[in-house]
């Protein structure tokens, strides 16, 4: 019994460290795409800004299901996971208008949907730091 139990909280511990390192990779890996996009727009360099775009994308989706995202709200910011979620949603739907203004060459729109990304960040962020 008293195995189990240590088992039961190694086993604990074990997801959530690793719960955490989901939302740190996914962080870091949109904090270095959305770095590549702004040095993509500001040099003028399209390159950049879609190998930005791709990273944003792919962090987005390692933190977009609402069961992971409410494990790291505050507890008495549980109730706003559907707020939050949409945070990350408008970030998918970012990536595809910015990707498709640049096809286009329509660049000041291709900005303006990197300027919404950074906006729906500070949307989830608000939430998690109380702002
Ligand atoms: C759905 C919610 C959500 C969205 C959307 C979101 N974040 Fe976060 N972010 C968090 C949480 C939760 C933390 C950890 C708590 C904290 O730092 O206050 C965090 C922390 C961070 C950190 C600090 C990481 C660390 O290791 O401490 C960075 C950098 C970051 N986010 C970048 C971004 C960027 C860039 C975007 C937008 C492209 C973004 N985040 C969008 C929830 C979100």
């Amino acid at each position: 019994m008293k195995l189990l139990k240590i088992l039961a909280a190694v086993a604990l511990t074990i997801s959530i460290s690793s719960a955490q390192d989901v939302m740190q990779k996914s962080m870091n890996i949109m904090e270095e795409g959305m770095s590549e996009i702004q040095k993509g727009f500001l040099n003028n360099s399209v390159e950049l800004i879609k190998s930005g775009t791709e990273k944003v994308r792919k962090g987005n989706e390692l933190f977009s299901d609402k069961k992971v995202i409410t494990q790291y709200l505050p507890d008495n910011k549980k109730h706003m996971v559907n707020i939050a979620a949409n945070a990350a949603e408008r970030i998918k739907l970012d990536a595809n208008v910015l990707e498709l203004n640049l096809e286009n060459k329509a660049y000041i729109d291709a900005a303006n949907a990197y300027s919404d990304m950074m906006n729906a960040c500070a949307r989830c962020h608000s939430i998690v730091r109380s702002w």
